[in-house]
């Protein structure tokens, strides 16, 4: 794999580059697999191109042992091919993991591993997008981008902490609170993963302190049974969105409580209104609450600086530490590799919001980026294959019908 020598239904030319018919995907994680699959349902072939040595290399080799879904399986699955019957309805993520492989091996997905696109360029003159890895150059008409909104971990400059003395690592690394066992830990960030990062730790004895250094809002993963996220979706089908936040807030300090007493102050913008102005994810409590209100996951203010020993906090507290557990987030990098196009911003969303970002120019499309989760990816997946199979076919029939101007229509967009 990933040798220009071996190139299966794909042509190498002259000029040594590999000729792709059909579009390249470039990341084979569940956006990626998602695209491939619905292309292939309408015959149209593809290739993925994947940096790391398999599928989900997100879910395989950066994420902690414990995680699961957060929203029921329903809201999870992939386009064409439904979870297994006996799948809980919060799977984990091995579970998860098993899924994407047989949903690879189902639709004969074969990405190309240790593939990692440098760079990727429209050529104006050919009319096609270039591809380039470090050992291989692959051309075709259409670039799927799949690399993700969580494609590399966002580490801040924090004052000092280059000095501290023990671990520092990124959530994308930390698997289980085991290697933290009876340690103080200082956990920075309080999205999701800094709130089950900090629960898992406290099931190993060890003594999370949480920085929070701003507004969250915390919900519950379920009200009265159901999971929030299912009933705020058919709520939004009926009802305008700040009323539905209303709700949503008026449930959750119901069941939660106030969590301003905790630390843990609300925005004054409601949860879902505020994912789709700033992308911010509201928390799923799966049960870091109780152990904030038990004290066993204690709540700090901002960090103003880390010491050799240690961290002193912006309201002048100051704590001994063993580790530090960075839960400060992801970041897209489609801005390194995506050359000479306008369609990315510099943080490398789509310039375009939904529903409408997943169609660009002159054969870009982006999958993944609707910060809708697994959901978008489905939504994205579908329209992208039908939007591409209609200009396969086109081609194909041209072709068909000798109008011998395969290259010509190519060129076009
Ligand atoms: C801890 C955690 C838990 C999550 N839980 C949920 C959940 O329960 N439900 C939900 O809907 N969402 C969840 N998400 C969001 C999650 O990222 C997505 O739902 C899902 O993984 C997105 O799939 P993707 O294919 O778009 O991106 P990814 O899964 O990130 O896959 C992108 C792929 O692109 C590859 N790649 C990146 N750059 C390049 C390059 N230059 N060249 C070649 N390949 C490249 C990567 O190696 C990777 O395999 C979670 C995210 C995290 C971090
Ligand atoms: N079970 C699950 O399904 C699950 C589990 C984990 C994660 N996820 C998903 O994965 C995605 C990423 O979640 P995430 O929690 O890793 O990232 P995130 O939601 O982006 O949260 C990052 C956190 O780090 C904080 N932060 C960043 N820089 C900081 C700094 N310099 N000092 C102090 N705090 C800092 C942020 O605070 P500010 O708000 O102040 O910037 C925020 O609290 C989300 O979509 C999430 O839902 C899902």
């Amino acid at each position: 794999m990933g040798s220009c020598k071996d190139q299966g239904q794909h042509h190498k030319d002259e000029a040594g580059c590999v000729r792709v018919h059909g579009p390249i995907i470039v990341g084979a994680g569940p956006s990626g697999l998602a695209t491939s699959a619905c292309l292939t349902h309408q015959g149209v072939p593809s290739l993925i191109l994947e940096k790391s040595d398999c599928i989900a290399s997100l879910w395989q080799h950066r994420t902690y042992d414990r995680l699961k879904l957060h929203l029921p399986k329903q809201f999870c699955e992939l386009p064409l091919l439904g979870f297994p019957e006996n799948f809980p309805k919060y799977p984990t993520k091995h579970q998860f993991i098993s899924f994407l492989e047989s949903y690879a091996s189902h639709f004969s997905i074969q990405p190309r591993f240790k593939q990692a696109v440098q760079s990727a360029e429209f050529d104006h003159v050919l009319g096609f997008w270039r591809v380039k890895t470090k050992d291989c150059e692959y051309i075709s008409r259409w670039l799927i981008v799949a690399t993700g909104e969580n494609a590399e971990p966002v580490i801040p400059d924090i004052s000092g902490i280059d000095k501290f003395k023990g671990p520092v690592v990124h959530t994308s690394l930390y698997k289980s609170g085991s290697e933290f066992k009876n340690q103080r830990v200082l956990v920075i960030g309080c999205g999701n993963s800094g709130m089950e990062v900090s629960l898992d730790l406290c099931r190993y004895n060890a003594i999370p302190h949480m920085v929070v250094r701003n507004t969250v809002h915390v919900l519950p993963r379920e009200m009265f049974g159901l999971s929030t996220f299912g009933i705020a979706m058919v709520l939004l089908k009926w009802f305008p969105l700040r009323l539905v936040d209303k709700f949503l807030l008026l449930v959750a300090n119901f069941t939660l409580g106030n969590t301003d007493q905790i630390g843990l102050r609300r925005p004054k913008t409601g949860p879902i209104e505020l994912k789709n102005v700033t992308g911010k994810t509201p928390v799923l409590d799966v049960g870091a609450l109780s152990q904030i209100k038990s004290g066993k996951i204690k709540v700090m203010e901002g960090v103003k600086e880390i010491t050799r020993n240690g961290a002193k906090f912006m309201d002048g507290q100051e704590k001994e530490i063993d580790s530090i557990i960075l839960a400060t987030g992801y970041k897209s990098n489609v801005p390194t590799w995506l050359k000479g196009c306008d369609v990315f911003t510099k943080d490398g969303m789509p310039k375009t919001p939904f529903p409408n970002g997943w169609k660009a120019e002159k054969g870009l499309y982006t999958v993944g980026f609707t910060r809708r989760g697994l959901l978008g990816t489905a939504s994205d997946a579908f329209k992208i294959a039908g939007d591409i199979a209609e200009q396969w076919r086109t081609i194909k029939d041209c072709n068909n019908n000798s109008c011998n101007s395969h290259v010509i229509l190519l060129k076009e967009t």
